[in-house]
């Protein structure tokens, strides 16, 4: 299993994008936080922007819509180009169709749940996915500490995962930093987002280095 390490940009300077990005090389993807200050209380950008980043980004976009009526919204975010697009399950009527949608357009489909969400109302969702977003903090904000009790789903839907043989990426979302990534990659999560975390940093090249050498540490002793 790899580890990938996303940086989320809610922690950049958002007048600068462009020169922010350019300072995250060692990143798989860039986390992209579209916030509607309905689905959460914090408003960020919406789709011209994000048409613009994809235009500019030399690296994939994750984006991760925090917004309310994923079912009309999410499929413009794909329309963009970007490499994935996560909804939130509370946030959706009819999630498969939505992911039919964006996967059919060519994104990866991600579906995210909050941390009073239960595991248990997505798995039979996910053979339809590319991908689980464990919220691990509320949706919101950067900054936040992670929220233990989110860990315990990371790791049943790890075993989930595994017993049904779905090779979809599990990603984490909240609080992610040097000193709990190695347990969190143990628990099975794969897929990183870290906002704070890379941007606290003065080298936030070697600051995702850091982080992925721990992730895959991490990976190397799984609690099964
Ligand atoms: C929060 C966002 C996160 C946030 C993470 O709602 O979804 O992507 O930027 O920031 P940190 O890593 O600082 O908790
Ligand atoms: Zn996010």
């Amino acid at each position: 299993m790899s580890v990938r390490i996303n940086p989320s940009i809610l922690s950049a300077d958002f007048v600068n994008f462009q020169r922010e990005f350019e300072s995250l090389d060692h990143a798989d993807a860039l986390h992209i936080d579209v916030m509607d200050n309905h689905f959460v209380p914090n408003l960020t950008f919406g789709l011209p922007m994000v048409q613009r980043m994809q235009q500019v980004s030399l690296k994939p976009l994750d984006v991760h819509l925090m917004i309310e009526n994923a079912d009309l919204e999410a499929h413009k975010f794909a329309e963009c180009g970007v490499f994935s697009v996560t909804f939130h399950l509370e946030a959706s009527k009819d999630p498969i169709s939505t992911a039919k949608s964006l996967r059919s357009i060519g994104a990866r489909a991600g579906l995210a749940i909050k941390p009073n969400t239960a595991l248990d109302s997505v798995l039979e969702l996910l053979p339809h996915f590319d991908q689980l977003l464990i919220m691990t903090v509320e949706p919101g904000f950067g900054g936040q500490s992670l929220i233990e009790n989110t860990l315990n789903k990371v790791s049943s839907a790890r075993r989930f995962l595994d017993s049904e043989k779905l090779e979809i990426w599990l990603q984490v979302d909240g609080g992610i930093d040097e000193s709990n990534i190695e347990h969190v990659a143990a628990l099975g999560a794969d897929t990183f987002v870290a906002g704070s975390a890379v941007f606290k940093s003065d080298d936030r090249n070697a600051q995702i280095d850091k982080l992925r050498k721990a992730a895959e540490l991490g990976q190397g002793h799984r609690h099964l």
